[in-house]
């Protein structure tokens, strides 16, 4: 109809002599000419907003960015606004997130330190994502999974809302890490992931509770089940009860091999914005759980697991061949590992 309008006005331009009335004939000719743009705009605006929910997203992105104002610049590749495909973060939209990794070894308390962190109402860490091998397949899978993880479109159990201020996973060294470290780092520092090392000193103790764990896989001391984490002192004590032999040959090789895994992990993420935390530290020091919530930086809250400690008492008490031990260890640089570190 417009259209019509306007070669409809072109030819009464014609019919009309130009000579006789010049400035009311430009101003016809003005006004003709911003009636035909406001149409052709508004036809355009329609075609475009009508295309695909796609876009209009984009266009939404581009007007209305969402600021972090207290961030300074070194910042910012750490902080993001995730848009999930999944659900909306509505009145969180604008809230930063920060993306993090907990980056562990099994039977180093990473299990427990998780239950800490998700009791944090602004904190969301998934769990061992990457224990399922497709996931670790390759790059590409790793990847995917990282990018839906870090979008907020991973559902577990200790999903959050669309006020998670901090999003993450566990991921032991073991589950692909050390083997695509290159492309990993590459990932953490484009996307500007935060790694927390977490590793126990005595690697002794986790030795202990490897083996401890895995003849528990067997022999399912609570009532028929199989337990890596408790939640009562009563199954503590029974899981503990069992003392493992330790093979006094292979004690020294097993210790140095996870203590150089440990070693280079460190060196390999070096450039990666990260935390080093140990277990021990952890055990006998609640303000370092402060220090993890100001390098994720959430705000700083009281945290609390349900889980209760297995194995409490001292180290000689828990090993079935102490002497062995103690002899194959002594003036070796493991020797440490044989001294009382922490009492519960
Ligand atoms: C933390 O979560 C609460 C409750 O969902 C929310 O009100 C608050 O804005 C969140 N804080 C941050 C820093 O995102
Ligand atoms: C990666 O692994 C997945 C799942 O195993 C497979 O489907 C895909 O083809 C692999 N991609 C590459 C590039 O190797
Ligand atoms: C095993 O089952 C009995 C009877 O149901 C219960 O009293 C006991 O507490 C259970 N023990 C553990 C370790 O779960
Ligand atoms: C310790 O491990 C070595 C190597 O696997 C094996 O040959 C040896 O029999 C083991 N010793 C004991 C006491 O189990
Ligand atoms: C506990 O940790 C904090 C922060 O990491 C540190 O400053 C403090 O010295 C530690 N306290 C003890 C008793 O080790």
């Amino acid at each position: 109809m417009a259209d019509g309008l306007c070669f409809f006005s072109k030819d009464s331009l014609i019919i009309k002599h130009p000579k006789k009335n010049p400035l009311v004939l430009r101003m016809a000719v003005l006004i003709f000419v911003m009636v035909c743009g406001v149409y052709i705009c508004s036809v355009c605006l329609r075609q475009y907003s009508g295309r695909s929910s796609e876009r209009l997203l984009k266009v939404q992105v581009v007007d209305r960015p969402c600021e972090a104002p207290t961030v300074e610049s070194s910042e910012k590749r750490y902080v993001h606004f995730p848009k999930p495909k999944t659900f909306s973060r509505s009145e969180c939209a604008c809230n930063p997130v920060r993306y993090f990794a907990i980056l562990s070894t099994q039977r180093s308390g990473s299990g427990w330190f998780e239950t800490l962190l998700n009791s944090h109402v602004n904190i969301s860490s998934n769990g061992e994502i990457f224990s399922v091998k497709v996931r670790r397949s390759n790059v590409s899978t790793i990847v995917e999974t990282l990018d839906k993880i870090y979008n907020l479109d991973w559902f577990t159990s200790a999903s959050k809302n669309e006020c998670t201020a901090a999003i993450g996973l566990k991921w032991m060294l073991n589950q692909g890490l050390m083997q695509h470290h290159e492309e990993i780092v590459e990932y953490f520092n484009t996307k500007g992931v935060s790694a927390v090392f977490l590793f126990r000193r005595n690697l002794l103790r986790r030795m202990i509770s490897i083996l401890a764990n895995s003849y528990d896989q067997n022999a399912k001391l609570l009532n028929g089940t199989h337990k890596s984490h408790v939640h009562s002192t009563h199954e503590a004590e029974i899981l503990a009860r069992y003392k493992p032999t330790l093979n006094a040959t292979l004690l020294i090789p097993n210790l140095r091999q996870v203590d150089e895994m440990v070693m280079k992990s460190l060196e390999y993420f070096k450039s990666t914005r990260h935390i080093i935390l140990y277990y021990e530290d952890i055990i006998k020091n609640e303000t370092k759980l402060m220090d993890v919530q100001d390098f994720l930086k959430v705000p700083r809250r009281e945290l609390n697991s349900r889980q209760v400690k297995i194995h409490r008492g001292s180290l000689s008490s828990q090993v079935e061949n102490w002497g062995d031990v103690e002899k194959t260890l002594k003036g070796t640089r493991y020797e440490s590992y044989l001294q009382e570190d922490y009492k519960m």
